[in-house]
């Protein structure tokens, strides 16, 4: 499990929604990325969750308004609310909304959230109608423009039956913002990351294709791995099963010629390029209107070699000195250190990841990757990790790299 909320304590608010039983999931999802949880729980929450719900996922107490008046910990709202890195509040009922909005006192949560310095995110969940309400909507400007966060409900089916917006999303979708927030100020913030993934598609016919082992997990890893340091991620995807980091703009494109398109477009405003597609080499000559029939002899596929996009981003950075750095991989079965050198230098990288292919923990599929780093000066052999600790590696490379950096002169 990736431990990416490592030291860092969350105060979860929960409100009185029936989405109260999607925010233990929360809590538990918060709990296994490392966080500290602190839960609070409102009255009308307790409705429908019992904190020692909470408790049990969180391993840590979880707290309801009359722990105020209890001698517990000393002034419970100021330690709950000093010792909070970010203040969720998922589910948030339109009366919480309310009570935020105006700075309401009289439960723990809202006196919490008026203590607290952190930022504040929250996830409304009301039934068809009342989130478009006017008075709603008021509250949610409201506390957008000091500064909260908020994350859209979706529109489906309310417990009332009727079909609205209002739904809190899902928990995995929450965490997936909190990691935006709390990466805001990371190292890449500011700077604008261009990340390829997955392996492209080059059609035979409509239903057959020449295509690669690449699941695009790297990729993946390593758009998430620029969002969780601030960065602003564009990923370029070919087809894969994966579901895309919350934050990154996503283009979908199937053929290198379409990637190509889409890396040149995009590498022209990007501070950073890392192209960890596996781009097909070659693609059918043509490709079928209709599906191929068989026959009963066999079937020639005239392949032609498809153009190398990193190629063309070297000739664009020449003319515009954009991206400012750009780090390639290199799938080897054989030599590897000596193909990956003569990719770095051929494609006029500034850093290139070697992966052994042959390996059967590291490289296409799998959740774990062995790569070892090359560039002008030297090569560094990294460990066998998973791809979220390899993609954080790379990018503490990249931050180095960058122009203006603090280590770029040294
Ligand atoms: N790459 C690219 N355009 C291509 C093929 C590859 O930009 N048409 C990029 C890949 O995204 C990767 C790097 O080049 O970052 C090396 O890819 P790899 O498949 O290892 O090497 P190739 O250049 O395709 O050479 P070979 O297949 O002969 O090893």
């Amino acid at each position: 499990m990736e431990l990416f909320l490592k030291n860092r304590t969350i105060l979860l608010g929960v409100t009185g929604s029936i989405a109260a039983y999607k925010a233990a999931d929360l809590a538990s999802r918060l709990t296994k990325a490392g966080a500290s949880v602190d839960v609070v729980l409102t009255e009308a929450a307790l409705k429908f969750i019992s904190p020692l719900t909470f408790s049990s996922l969180t391993g840590r107490k979880a707290y309801t308004t009359q722990d105020v008046w209890g001698d517990g910990e000393h002034v419970l709202h100021i330690a709950l609310a000093r010792r909070a890195d970010l203040l969720l509040i998922a589910p948030a009922t339109a009366n919480t909304l309310s009570a935020l909005a105006a700075g309401q006192a009289d439960t723990l949560l809202t006196m919490a959230a008026l203590a607290a310095t952190c930022p504040l995110v929250f996830a409304p969940a009301m039934d068809a109608g009342m989130y478009e309400h006017a008075a709603t909507q008021a509250n949610v400007d409201t506390l957008v423009s000091r500064g909260a966060y908020l994350i859209e409900p979706a529109e489906g089916r309310m417990a009332s039956g009727l079909i609205g917006r209002g739904r809190m999303v899902e928990p995995e979708e929450i965490v997936g913002h909190v990691r935006l927030v709390l990466g805001r100020d990371g190292d890449l913030a500011g700077r604008s990351v261009l990340v390829t993934a997955g392996g492209t598609r080059e059609p035979i016919d409509p239903v057959r294709a020449v295509t690669n082992r690449s699941s695009g997990k790297q990729g993946y890893a390593l758009a998430q791995a620029a969002l969780d340091r601030g960065a602003t991620v564009t990923l370029i995807t070919a087809p894969t099963s994966l579901t895309p980091p919350i934050g990154a703009r996503v283009l979908h494109v199937e053929r290198a010629a379409e990637m190509q398109v889409a890396v040149l477009e995009e590498a022209k405003s990007a501070d950073v390029l890392v192209m960890a597609a596996a781009v097909s080499d070659f693609r059918p000559a043509s490709s079928a209107e209709q599906k191929i029939k068989k026959n009963g002899s066999s079937l020639q596929i005239d392949l032609k070699p498809t153009e190398d996009i990193l190629k063309a981003v070297a000739a664009l950075r020449k003319n515009t000195g954009f991206p400012a750095v750009v780090v390639g991989f290199a799938a080897e079965s054989q030599d590897l250190l000596k193909n990956a050198r003569v990719k770095l230098e051929e494609k006029e990288l500034d850093l290139i990841a070697a992966n052994d292919i042959s390996r059967t923990d590291a490289g296409f599929a799998v959740d774990t990757n062995q790569v070892t780093l090359l560039n002008n000066k030297g090569a560094e052999e990294l460990p066998l990790q998973t791809k979220a600790e390899a993609a954080s590696d790379i990018l503490d490379r990249v931050v180095e790299l960058l122009p203006g950096s603090k280590t770029d002169e040294l």
